[in-house]
């Protein structure tokens, strides 16, 4: 069932973890990862694209303190069964589907980037990793990589957690993914666009344009939840390295690996014609991906609502029949979305193959949106419905120690 953390304060919090392992409360410190939306940028962070994200009201929560007698990592979780109990010195391999993987993916990035971790952590956390469209995984692995950095008293920079977060992903979990997640929740900021060149692991926040109407964020769940990693994401990231590749020796300048980044756009313009069958649409959708980040920035910063909804909704439909990465009723949502009054534009909120589609709404018609969203899906997909709640959220900072 899922579980969008945010009941309760951080008291409860503090009383699990006391509860749990005898700690002394005035120990426990508690880190708050929240989830995000992508509104623009879909499936070309791995390719070096320029993305755009927020930071949403909804987040992981850990609750930890630290334990430097044992050298041990010891967690619970409120939304999952079972404990977590490795030792430092000997961290597990990854078991599939196993929530574990994140604190052990955690301590085994920090240790391969050359990080002493003396003290470990025993610690309770809130937050569904199932639902899948709001990295929740990301959400959850930085979580991990701030508390660890606190009880290590480490100072890390957000670039370096962006890159550790990415080594738990790619590494311990084996997704192909880019910097998206990590980077939107760990450097968003309240009522701002975060603007993410992958490339160069540069970031602007980018306030909104005076005539910017009002919004709310709107995120419909479809009820599939499988992890990325069995999905066909690693597959189509391969597709775009094709494409690359042929591209890269189309214009002669050598090399064999490539990402569509590496190629400019008037390379791709006159060379496009080289590229065959799923390996061309995957560039046709992330060329014009980049094309709308740019277009969609410069509607956000002079406030042009039409035009980043309708750029939002394009997105949508290129991911379908380009990317092709929409799982029917993704597709069923998408289109129900984009067709329900007062949105001004949806896509998939993460890769589209599970988890979520995401809106931009009216705040005056946001709440019969959300009555029409669950009513449509309900009649297009009754199996799923029941487990595939709509909610309304609204932008927040990004991740960070809170304090008691
Ligand atoms: C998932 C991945 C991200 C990104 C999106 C699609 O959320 O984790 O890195 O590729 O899909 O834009």
């Amino acid at each position: 069932m899922l579980r969008m953390a945010e009941t309760g304060g951080t008291a409860p919090r503090i009383e699990a973890v006391h509860r749990r392992y005898g700690v002394d409360p005035r120990q426990v410190r508690l880190v708050r990862a929240p989830y995000r939306i992508c509104p623009l940028g879909a499936h070309i962070d791995h390719q070096l694209g320029t993305v755009t994200a927020m930071a949403i009201d909804r987040a992981v929560w850990l609750a930890f303190a630290p334990t430097p007698a044992d050298r041990r990592v010891r967690l619970t979780s409120r939304s999952f069964a079972g404990e977590v109990d490795f030792a430092l010195d000997a961290v597990p391999d990854r078991v599939d589907g196993d929530w574990g993987n994140f604190p052990r993916g955690a301590v085994r990035a920090l240790q391969a980037a050359g990080h002493d971790l003396r003290c470990g952590i025993v610690g309770v956390t809130d937050g569904g990793l199932a639902e899948g469209g709001l990295s929740s995984s990301a959400a959850i692995g930085v979580a991990y990589l701030l508390a660890l950095q606190a009880a290590n008293g480490l100072v890390v920079a957000p670039n370096d957690n962006i890159r550790l977060d990415q080594a738990i992903e790619n590494g311990y979990l084996g997704l192909r993914n880019g910097i998206l997640d990590p980077a939107a929740i760990l450097l968003s900021r309240r009522d701002q666009l975060t603007v993410i060149d992958c490339k160069t692991m540069t970031h602007e926040v980018v306030p909104a344009g005076a005539g910017l109407r009002p919004f709310r964020v709107l995120i419909a769940f479809s009820g599939l939840r499988q992890a990325l990693v069995s999905t066909d994401y690693n597959r189509r990231v391969g597709e775009c390295q094709q494409a690359a590749t042929a591209l890269l020796a189309a214009t002669g300048r050598g090399g064999t690996q490539a990402l569509l980044g590496h190629i400019t756009q008037e390379e791709y313009d006159a060379h496009a014609g080289v590229l065959t069958g799923p390996p061309s649409r995957r560039a046709a959708h992330v060329f014009a991906e980049m094309a709308r980040v740019r277009n969609g920035v410069a509607a956000w910063r002079r406030g042009d609502t039409a035009e980043l909804g309708r750029l939002m909704t394009a997105s949508g439909h290129s991911s379908i029949h380009n990317y092709e990465c929409g799982a029917p009723p993704l597709i069923d949502l998408y289109d129900i979305l984009h067709t329900t009054d007062g949105v001004y534009g949806a896509r998939f909120s993460g890769a589209g193959f599970r988890g979520c589609c995401v809106a931009l709404v009216a705040p005056e018609a946001a709440e019969d949106a959300v009555a029409s969203v669950r009513r449509r899906y309900a009649r297009a997909r009754p199996e799923l419905a029941a487990e595939a709640p709509v909610l309304l959220c609204d932008s927040d900072d990004g991740a960070r120690l809170v304090a008691q």
